[in-house]
């Protein structure tokens, strides 16, 4: 048992992208490599948590010592969160997708016409869910990503979704993103806001420093 400023802590971190099936061999997705994620699991881990990392279909290598459930669509990683929903800290880096077909064929389509027309619907938004039922002394962090308008939109996340922290990443920012190895957060708060750029690592490790450390 590692001691820290986190021993005796339930943290949830959820990580990678979400698959919503069209068919069986089709579905809707985006390129989150749960880098992000298995970082801040790891770093929650380093500071004494006991971590559960939830994670969507992904091919990045998680450490043995991180443990894991593993997710498909937003309505399993849904079903996952509320077993978890007793955590003292919910990291939320996945990238859930926000709509999925309405209807999923059980055969494939077939291309034998010019076009195909798929219906979308909501996803439910877990993380505002969570907000909303969210326990005292419970904190949650939230994710966003943006290609514009960035502060603004992350500010208005963290305030319409009742989270205590939000990392803002930027598509556009050089060496930020997907399946980079590096990234620019600004952790925003509701008393204070910071930069950190560097290695996913390095910068998970010092926001949870900054959101825990002593
Ligand atoms: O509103 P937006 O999707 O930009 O917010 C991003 C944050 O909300 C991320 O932390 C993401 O994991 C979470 N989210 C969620 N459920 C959704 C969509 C996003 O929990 N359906």
């Amino acid at each position: 048992r590692i001691q820290g400023p986190l021993t005796g802590k339930k943290v949830v971190v959820t990580a990678g992208p979400t698959r919503e099936y069209i068919d069986p061999v089709r579905f809707i997705s985006n390129p989150s490599s749960g880098k992000m994620g298995i970082a801040m699991a790891d770093a929650a881990r380093a500071l004494g948590a006991d971590v559960t990392l939830l994670h969507g279909p992904i091919t990045e290598k998680i450490p043995d010592r991180i443990q894991t459930k593993s997710f498909i669509s937003a309505d399993d990683l849904f079903e996952l969160m509320k077993d978890h929903q007793d955590a003292d800290i919910v990291i939320k880096s996945a990238a859930v997708s926000d709509f999925k077909p309405v209807t999923r064929s059980n055969q494939k389509e077939k291309k034998d016409r010019a076009k195909l027309s798929v219906e979308l619907e909501r996803n439910p938004d877990i993380l505002s869910w969570l907000g909303e039922h969210k326990k005292k002394g419970q904190v949650l962090i939230g994710f966003a990503m943006e290609t514009e308008n960035l502060m603004e939109n992350a500010r208005a996340k963290l305030e319409k979704k009742n989270l205590d922290w939000i990392c803002a990443n930027s598509l556009s920012e050089k060496g930020s993103g997907f399946a980079s190895d590096t990234n620019t957060i600004h952790l925003i708060g509701h008393e204070r806001q910071l930069e950190f750029t560097g290695s996913k690592k390095e910068i998970a490790s010092q926001i949870l420093q900054e959101i825990f450390g002593s």
